[in-house]
């Protein structure tokens, strides 16, 4: 635990022992890295010292440098999943040992050891008045989850590609290892796809957006045309840059509802004739995808795009939210499932997503989904993600399926943060700091035997009430703060006090940071 009134980390970390001893970062400080494999840790660390010391901490391999980046163990060779997380870190007068048995590991020790700076060590501006002391200590420390995640919807609102590395970047920091991009909605499709155009040409641009809340009657818009995607180039930029701090990214492609926008570049993916344009409000759209062969191969040939693109292990393929009108009224569905031999929609859906469950496992990934995918039936190996409550998480679990814990109550960082009168517009809840940070993560009615399969939890950052990036991370910080922590450390480490008051130092890295944080309590 950080005993020294000096040091204050969030998320805090497994085992330190202070030492009475101070290191001094000065010009003449440099870095090295034990081998060439590890030199883009070498310049992560490096591109967070150097603007703010304004010192030149030249990088070489080896063993020379003040600072040094040991790798204990071989180098991954794949950006898959995470590696091995565990670190230790060494300071003493003389200098600074980050060792870790892998990239991952060094990743983490890097954001730890940028925390026992003093917090100008975050500003992008060069800082000549401070003495860059860091205090004497040894930590050891690993992660209580693999699975440590945030989400962000770039659909309802759109974040630039700056942006999006701007948040993957404040994520590092607090040690997060997956950042789940929500990829597609009805009121935008945000992926260039090269075979199917249309999806960013039609399918990136709404006609107009709601103003104020769904609820609001009438409903009132502002007759102005919004959009954006990423080009391939864009995400391979985005994926180079998460994986350099050892962050995977999940890709969720929303199927078979919340395919407005697609359906509306591609009606033939549709279930009538009417036509459509990407939804300019929020809510659950009843429009949802056919279940022809040819929507199936479609969608197939999208997922082959993403897998190209996205490196990770895991898929997300939505299933949450398909409301099943169309379904149900349409001549042509009916018969085809009829042909299926089927009983109700509910195990259409279910024979829908295993079509796509099956094609990304047969390239060699895993599948994630919303807990919609349980009904009807959850396809042979798919990962579950429960965000209606616990229970759909504690059946899969049961069912032997791995988990990841999202229950909106806990981890919907959407929901309002304060009392609704003082704060901004937001969806509806009230999840507080404080309750973030109760969090338990493994549900205590699971059997012992089923605890591994909960990977771990995330936040979600749905964003039809996130109109920009600034108010993106008033509503993110400091709950992104809390949740590092439920997911980082022991559930027996972990106490709220000691958070609040590590909580109450770190803002002025928040400030450094240029973070738009909610202030308060
Ligand atoms: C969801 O919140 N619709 C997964």
């Amino acid at each position: 635990m950080s005993t020294s009134n000096k040091i204050s980390l969030i998320p805090d970390v497994s085992e330190i022992k202070t030492i009475d001893s101070i290191f001094t970062l000065t010009a003449s400080t440099s870095i090295s890295v034990s081998t060439g494999e590890i030199m883009n840790k070498g310049h992560l660390l490096r591109g967070y010292l150097a603007v703010p010391t304004g010192f030149p901490l030249p990088l070489s391999v080896g063993h020379e440098g003040e600072i040094q980046l040991i790798l204990e163990g071989e180098p991954d060779k794949s950006l898959e999943e995470p590696g091995d997380e565990s670190y230790s870190i060494c300071i003493t007068e003389k200098n600074c040992l980050l060792k870790a048995p892998a990239p991952a590991g060094l990743a983490r020790a890097v954001q730890t050891f940028r925390q026992l700076f003093p917090a100008g060590i975050f500003s992008s501006e060069p800082d000549k008045i401070i003495a860059w002391e860091i205090p004497g200590c040894e930590i050891s420390d690993s992660p209580r989850f693999p699975w440590r995640g945030m989400h962000l919807d770039v659909c309802r609102h759109f974040f630039t590609k700056e942006e999006v590395m701007r948040f993957i970047d404040l994520i590092a920091l607090y040690r997060f290892n997956r950042f789940h991009f929500h990829l597609t909605e009805d009121q935008g499709w945000r992926l260039e796809i090269k075979k199917y155009p249309g999806l960013t040409e039609v399918g990136a641009w709404r006609d107009s957006t709601l103003i104020g809340h769904a609820l609001d009657k009438p409903k009132r818009y502002d007759d102005t045309r919004y959009g954006g995607f990423y080009t391939q180039d864009d995400i391979r930029e985005i994926v180079a840059f998460a994986a350099m701090r050892e962050i995977t990214i999940v890709p969720e492609i929303d199927m078979p509802g919340h395919m407005q926008a697609a359906i509306s570049a591609y009606p033939e993916l549709g279930c009538t004739d009417q036509t459509l344009r990407p939804l300019c409000h929020w809510g659950i759209c009843e429009h949802i995808l056919n279940v022809e062969e040819s929507t199936v191969s479609f969608m197939k040939d999208v997922l082959d795009e993403v897998m190209e693109l996205f490196p990770g292990k895991y898929i997300h393929i939505g299933g949450d939210e398909a409301l099943k009108y169309e379904w149900e009224e349409q001549r042509r569905v009916q018969d085809r499932m009829a042909e299926l031999g089927l009983k109700g929609e509910m195990e259409l859906q279910s024979w829908f997503i295993r079509q796509m469950a099956e094609h990304i496992q047969s390239n060699g990934r895993e599948v994630i989904g919303w807990d919609e995918i349980l009904e009807g039936g959850l396809a042979a190996g798919a990962a579950v993600m429960s965000w209606r409550g616990e229970k759909g998480g504690i059946e899969a679990a049961s069912l032997g399926h791995k988990v990841v814990m999202t229950p909106e109550e806990y981890v919907y960082f959407d929901h309002y943060q304060g009392d609704k009168e003082s704060e901004p517009l937001a969806i509806h809840g009230y999840t507080t700091v404080e309750k973030v940070y109760s969090y338990d993560v493994v549900p205590p009615v699971l059997p012992d035997k089923q605890k591994h399969l909960i990977l771990g939890s995330q936040g979600q950052l749905w964003s039809e009430y996130i109109p920009d990036f600034k108010h993106l991370e008033y509503m993110a910080f400091p709950r992104v703060c809390a949740l590092s922590e439920v997911l980082w450390l022991e559930k027996e480490k972990r106490d709220f006090s000691s958070f609040s008051k590590r909580l109450e130092n770190h803002k002025s890295v928040l400030e450094n940071l240029n973070v738009n944080y909610r202030k308060g309590n």
